[in-house]
């Protein structure tokens, strides 16, 4: 993908994300339909998958040669990263959507052969746009995010993650994040992944660690993160893999090495 290529996209996809917030905000208090998904508290509602299909059935008209993986199921089952990617998360925080009705997003990436080229994260309710293209800067609406701070220490850093690094689970022995989150300078939990990997890029939070999350959880915040120095990957260091579902950290260069090391402890 050439720049011009990268730029008639880019501007495109804007214009798409601007009017699908749009459109959430102005239906958002009408009925949802809630249904729930694998378990009692994945939910899903009529707008997630209209905004997932608003864009897909865009996708299809202006750039018909694209690919897209999407959460809500209007993609395609992709085995490979050949050619141009869209990877969507419709709204990502539907679970604050729902009941808080802010701190969600419309997250999306764009990749080429396997390379992150465009990203954007639209908090709908805050109207920030957290927007990437790559070797070009990141932004948080018109301003450029500064690159990331390398002095910053584990002792100092706020660190996004939640209450199930601290519950029995299948990756880490939870007394290791124990120790962990006393080490830290403090942890938030923000309820939705693509905004924690937007703050990591905006330097106002230092890591994001999840146990399991989807592509399109993360495809956007990756390639934004990357833009200013940040490392993005599974828990273990390993790169990220745009077509499988696994755990993540994301976090400031100078204490990235440092959380693998300590999670490491604790590795089942
Ligand atoms: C969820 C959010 C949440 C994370 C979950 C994701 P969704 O995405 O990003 O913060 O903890 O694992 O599934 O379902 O609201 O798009
Ligand atoms: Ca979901
Ligand atoms: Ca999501
Ligand atoms: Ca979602």
């Amino acid at each position: 993908m050439n720049q011009q290529q990268r730029q008639e996209i880019y501007e495109t996809a804007k214009n798409w994300i601007y009017e699908a917030g749009s459109f959430i905000r102005e239906h958002m208090d009408e009925p949802l339909d809630i249904e729930t998904k694998s378990n009692p508290n994945d939910l899903v509602t009529v707008l997630d998958k209209q905004t997932e299909k608003f864009f897909v059935d865009r996708i299809h008209q202006y750039y018909p040669e694209h690919h897209i993986i999407g959460e809500e199921g209007y993609g395609d089952a992709l085995t490979e990263v050949d050619g141009t990617i869209w990877i969507i998360d419709p709204i990502d925080g539907t679970m604050n959507f729902v009941h808080q009705k802010r701190t969600f997003a419309i997250s999306i990436g764009i990749l080429h052969n396997g390379v992150g080229e465009i990203g954007f994260i639209y908090d709908v309710m805050g109207d920030i746009l957290y927007h990437v293209k790559r070797g070009e800067g990141a932004f948080k609406n018109n301003s450029k995010l500064a690159p990331l701070d390398k002095e910053k220490k584990l002792e100092e850093a706020i660190v996004g993650m939640n209450h199930f690094w601290l519950c029995e689970n299948k990756l880490v022995d939870y007394p290791v994040m124990q120790k962990f989150v006393r080490k830290v300078r403090g942890t938030r939990s923000h309820g939705s992944a693509s905004l924690e990997l937007a703050y990591v890029a905006e330097g106002i939070q230092d890591a994001y660690l999840a146990l399991s999350l989807s592509p399109w959880d993360v495809a956007a915040g990756i390639i934004l993160t990357e833009e200013v120095g940040g490392i993005a990957g599974d828990i273990d260091g390993n790169p990220w893999n745009p077509l499988e579902r696994s755990s993540s950290l994301v976090a400031n260069p100078a204490i990235h090495q440092s959380i693998v090391d300590f999670i490491k402890e604790g590795r089942k």
